[in-house]
């Protein structure tokens, strides 16, 4: 698969988690999701930062060069609310108002990287390099996924 779509498929799935995160309101089903969504931003954040990102740079463009670190100053922050949360009692209103900042900031930074900086790759990487970067995401993911088993 291309890094690109594996990264897309991560952004669809952390999504759904902050809408089941919504619908919940009892404090171990939020506990349980936040410890989901911390795992699976973890694990998307470092395929970026490891490997995607790292290609986006390569580009040695301006543009790219700018992309990359906005993108690394809005994980830093996503970062920032994640390591606040598991000290908010899930039932206390702090903890829906941080997950809703959390909630749109990721959207946003999602979004902007599927509008922007995703195709701007599709263009300049081409497929065969985006195909390569896919697979060495694949053994990060089955490497993290032994690991946790
Ligand atoms: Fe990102
Ligand atoms: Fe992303």
């Amino acid at each position: 698969m291309k890094a690109t779509d594996i990264l897309k498929k991560q952004h669809r799935e952390v999504k759904a988690m902050f809408k089941k995160m919504e619908n919940t309101e009892n404090a171990r089903g939020r506990k349980q999701l936040l410890e989901e969504i911390t795992a699976a931003l973890e694990l998307h954040t470092r395929l970026e930062e490891e490997i995607f990102y790292p290609a986006v740079r390569g580009l040695e463009t301006r543009k790219a060069e700018e992309m990359v670190a906005e993108a690394l100053e809005e994980h830093h922050v996503v970062d920032l609310v994640l390591a606040e949360l598991p000290k908010v009692d899930p039932e206390d209103e702090r903890f829906a108002a941080k997950m809703t900042v959390l909630s749109e900031l990721v959207g946003h930074h999602a979004d902007e990287e599927e509008e922007e900086m995703f195709p701007m790759c599709e263009k300049k990487l081409g497929r065969a390099r985006l195909e390569a970067l896919g697979q060495q995401m694949q053994r990060m993911v089955e490497a993290s996924q032994r690991r946790a088993a």
